[in-house]
């Protein structure tokens, strides 16, 4: 029998490109797709002739029983909620608790590793990411088994939001540490979607998941290789300017730091443990060509 794999948060930027790649699964008959939604989530998405199953959840302290019969046969359950249900997500934890049939919950993190010394460092990231934190906390209290995902950078985010000196119309550049020769890793949306659709379509792959953390990204760039992409698609060089640490530091203690301790792990290539997964058979897109779209 295939696996059941149910999935909270189908609506999301991450959350679309997981539910359309395990829809596929399931046309192919690789699993049995459940689509966990709260009250008023939209449903319209989800196809009424595929025999995937919508169950209502409620990620309160009195929904817990709910929720725990909604996800009683899932195999996995993958949760790729936003910012604003992290938190919610402990009622998930608890909600699977003593499930027989549970092999791993994999949570919503596609974030990195974060040491103890970065959370140090940057006081914002306790906010976001410590809630993340304490979702896996809970999870291990609880003796829930879990799966982490860590992504780097969503490649939309990295070129679109210019929030790591990288500013694709406005050509322009800017160098940190080492950055012009570490590499960044970079995640596209339908790149993730297959890769976790991939993890979780097959028993022996499943097998495999409890306990682990997974190093998931499909382009890895030096800051000299943006540049070279830069001057290719404009014609010219961009114009270089470079950040400085007093910068970083100050930045590092506001609400941005989140994005000054990203910057950090390319400069000084702070990724952490963790060898890239080789995920199924993917060609990702040329860099050129993502960085064209920004354009
Ligand atoms: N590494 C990176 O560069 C990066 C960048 C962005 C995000 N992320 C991470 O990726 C994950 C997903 O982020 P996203 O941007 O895709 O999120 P998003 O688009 O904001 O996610 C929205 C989804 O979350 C669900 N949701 C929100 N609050 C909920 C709650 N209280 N209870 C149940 N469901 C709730 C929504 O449900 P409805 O359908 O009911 O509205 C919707 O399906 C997060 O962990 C985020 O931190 C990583």
């Amino acid at each position: 029998m295939s696996p059941t794999i149910a999935l909270l948060g189908h609506n999301g930027k991450v959350g679309v490109s997981v539910f359309l790649n395990l829809l596929k699964a399931h046309r192919e008959g690789k699993i049995a797709l459940t689509v966990l939604h709260r009250e008023g989530s939209d449903l319209s998405k989800v196809p009424t002739d595929a025999g995937v199953e919508t169950r209502l959840i409620d990620l309160s302290e009195t929904g817990v029983e709910k929720t725990k019969s909604a996800v009683k046969d899932a195999d996995v359950v993958i949760s790729t909620v936003g910012n604003a249900g992290l938190k919610a997500q402990e009622y998930l934890v608890q909600a699977l608790v003593g499930s027989s049939k549970l092999k791993t919950f994999i949570h919503s993190d596609f974030g990195n590793n974060w040491t103890q010394a970065e959370y140090a460092a940057a006081p914002g990231l306790a906010v976001g990411i410590g809630l993340k934190e304490h979702v896996a906390a809970k999870a291990k209290e609880l003796g829930v088994p879990i799966t982490n995902i860590r992504i780097g950078v969503l490649a939309p985010f990295f070129l679109g939001h210019k929030v790591l000196g990288t500013y694709i119309k406005e050509n322009k550049f800017q160098t940190f540490r080492n950055n012009l020769t570490n590499p960044i890793r970079l995640t596209n949306f339908d790149y993730l979607g297959y890769a976790v659709a991939y993890l979780v379509s097959d028993e022996s792959r499943i097998a495999q998941l409890p306990g682990q953390t997974y190093q998931i990204y499909d382009v890895e760039v030096t800051g000299q290789q943006v540049i070279d992409t830069l001057t290719k698609v404009h014609g010219q060089a961009p114009e270089i300017t470079a950040l400085a640490e007093e910068e970083f530091e100050k930045t590092l203690k506001t609400p941005l730091g989140l994005f000054a301790a990203v910057y950090a792990k390319w400069g000084s290539n702070l990724w952490g443990e963790g060898e890239k997964l080789a995920v199924g058979e993917w060609t990702p897109k040329p860099f050129e060509d993502q960085v064209k779209q920004f354009i």
